[in-house]
């Protein structure tokens, strides 16, 4: 609730006692092509994974192509798509392989830069009850107002979503 999508530790413990059955999920999963992850999102995810604790994106459900954008891509997973360069082309490769459908951001410092961009057109955010008090922060851009057209809000057990679409068009200069 107080705007944080991991703990300062990146702990994601108090995320799981929140996931469970949300029907916007459930009708947001099949729309998804592609996913495209920041690495630090990756990494975070491959610990759990690598520690038997689940993973994947929306726990394994989404099954499409999976990109992580970063400097550095790791030596030792063969199975995951690393893309680095010009954010543009990234987002182009990654929406490319989405075959139609939508393309998934996930990582907050990479969801920024796309917004400041103008690659995002939708914003779907699930409120947990919850204050985290620190972390990372979803929205930590300083930069001109941009207005979102309220699409839908529904809620699931103790969370709510928001979604969102983007008009594009700064509401201050
Ligand atoms: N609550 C939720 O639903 C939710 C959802 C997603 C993520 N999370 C959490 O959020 C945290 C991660 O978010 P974050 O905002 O800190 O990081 P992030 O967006 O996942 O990743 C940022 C990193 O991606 C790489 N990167 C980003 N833009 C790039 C570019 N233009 N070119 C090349 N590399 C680029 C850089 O890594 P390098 O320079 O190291 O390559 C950068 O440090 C984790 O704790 C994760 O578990 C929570």
């Amino acid at each position: 609730l107080d705007g944080f999508i991991a703990d300062a530790d990146d702990s994601l413990d108090w995320i799981f006692r929140f996931a469970g059955p949300n029907p916007e999920v459930e009708a947001t999963i099949p729309l998804i092509g592609s996913v495209l992850a920041g690495r630090r999102t990756y990494d975070v995810g491959r610990s759990l994974s690598d520690g038997g604790r689940g993973g994947g994106v929306y726990g394994g459900a989404f099954k499409g192509p999976i990109f992580v954008i970063t400097h550095t891509p790791p030596a030792d997973d063969f199975d995951t798509t690393f893309l680095m360069g010009d954010l543009r082309d990234v987002v182009r490769i990654a929406l490319g392989a989405a075959d139609g459908k939508d393309l998934l951001i996930l990582g907050a410092n990479l969801a920024q830069q796309c917004l400041d961009a103008g690659l995002i057109d939708e914003i779907l955010i699930h409120v947990a009850p919850i204050l985290l008090g620190g972390g990372v922060r979803l929205f930590a851009r300083l930069g001109p107002s941009i207005e979102l057209e309220p699409m839908s809000v529904s809620a699931a057990g103790a969370v709510a979503n928001l979604r969102f679409s983007l008009n594009r068009r700064p509401v201050t200069e």
